[in-house]
């Protein structure tokens, strides 16, 4: 695995998820960097997927993040609009694996109401465990940017 931090965040949506996710990782021995929210308030999680979106954008494949709310859309919306973040929702281990291995997805954003706590921990360790494949998909993610996005 390269990767050796996550940094995670999550709003009221995704507090629990995120909290159990979180102590798995640290158990394991990575670093892994909260940024809220820290208690099941009503909160917005734009606020959330920014700090996670700026601490991965310009960073190497040692830092990825995951994000989580109630669904994983707005999450990956908000996180997807800063430059060189690429935030993949996922709720198989298909995805989870192929956002890593032909898209690079830097953030694995996910739906607290949309799937299981056991499948969320499984597509966290696929994705952490991934590693990008290169060759043809760096050129067609590289194809990102130039399409003004
Ligand atoms: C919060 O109710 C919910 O809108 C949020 O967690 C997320 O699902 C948005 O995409």
């Amino acid at each position: 695995m390269t990767c050796s931090k996550v940094v995670i965040g999550a709003d009221h949506g995704g507090f629990e998820f995120k909290e159990a996710i979180k102590q798995v990782l640290a158990d394991r021995g990575l670093e892994v960097e909260d940024v809220g929210v820290y208690e099941s308030v009503s909160c917005d999680y734009p606020v959330f997927a920014d700090k996670v979106a700026r601490a991965v954008a310009g960073a190497g494949p040692e830092v990825l993040g995951i994000l989580i709310c109630g669904t994983g859309l707005g999450m990956s919306m908000a996180a997807n609009r800063r430059k060189g973040v690429r935030a993949a929702v996922c709720f198989n281990e298909y995805m989870a694996r192929m956002a890593r291995a032909h898209n690079d997805a830097n953030v694995l954003c996910m739906g607290q109401r949309v799937i299981g706590l056991g499948t969320a921990l499984s597509l966290v360790d696929v994705f952490l465990e991934t590693n990008f494949e290169g060759d043809r998909h760096l050129r067609r993610i590289s194809m990102f940017d130039e399409s003004g996005g």
